[in-house]
């Protein structure tokens, strides 16, 4: 069974956005990029693939991605019909009629957990990404398989939770650390 990987940058103190929902506070230069476009190209948003030279590179993690409906409204807002057209998206949101249609992608009001089980049940090299945010992943707490955080060396005090609600405590094992002279550290925990 493939997994559901919970793939985010988060701030040393917990958080994916500012109260606000911004997230200006992580690094978008510096040598960690180079090494995310090469581990995690499918991750790049799809208006910047292509100035990156990434529009017809595979993807290596994975192929499918789910999102809430306020991490999608962040492409919306841009004016985009969505954050990554170039992999196979579900949006949950309560009201799947608002959203326009777009090929590839799957507006769902199915109870998350069901879905997420249903796509892992699915036979692919692959795994399916948990883009965010932590009101999502708080219901999904107990079917993430993994967590890989960018975690950037800053502290915020206030802001978008990485998880939303009480898990009641989840044990996981560190697999992998890399650190970059940016300050950034990406980490891997898994559930023990
Ligand atoms: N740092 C990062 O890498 C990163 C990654 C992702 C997101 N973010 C940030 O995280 C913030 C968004 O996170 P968030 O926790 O506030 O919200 P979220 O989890 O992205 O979305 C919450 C919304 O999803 C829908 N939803 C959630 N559970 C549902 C269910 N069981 N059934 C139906 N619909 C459901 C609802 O939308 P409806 O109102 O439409 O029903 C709900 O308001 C944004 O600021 C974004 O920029 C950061």
């Amino acid at each position: 069974m493939r997994k559901l990987i919970y793939y985010v940058a988060v701030t040393v103190d917990g958080f994916i956005a500012a109260p606000d929902g911004g997230t200006g506070v992580f690094l978008a230069e510096g040598d960690h990029m180079a090494w995310i476009v090469e581990h995690y190209p499918e991750t790049i948003p799809g208006h910047f693939r292509g100035p990156l030279g990434l529009a017809d590179t595979p993807p290596r993690a994975f192929d499918t991605v789910i999102l809430g409906r306020t991490t999608h409204q962040v492409a919306v807002d841009e004016g985009l019909a969505s954050g990554y057209p170039h992999l196979r998206q579900y949006v949950v949101t309560h009201r799947p009629g608002d959203l326009p249609v777009e090929e590839g992608l799957t507006a769902s009001d199915e109870d998350p957990v069901q879905l997420v089980r249903r796509l892992k049940a699915e036979d692919s090299p692959l795994d399916v990404w948990l883009c965010g945010g932590g009101d999502l992943a708080g219901q999904l707490a107990q079917e993430i398989d993994e967590y890989r955080l960018k975690v950037t060396p800053v502290v915020i005090g206030e802001g978008r939770p990485l998880i939303s609600g009480s898990t009641g405590g989840l044990p996981l094992v560190a697999r992998r650390r890399v650190g970059f002279d940016s300050g950034v550290s990406y980490v891997e925990y898994a559930r023990s």
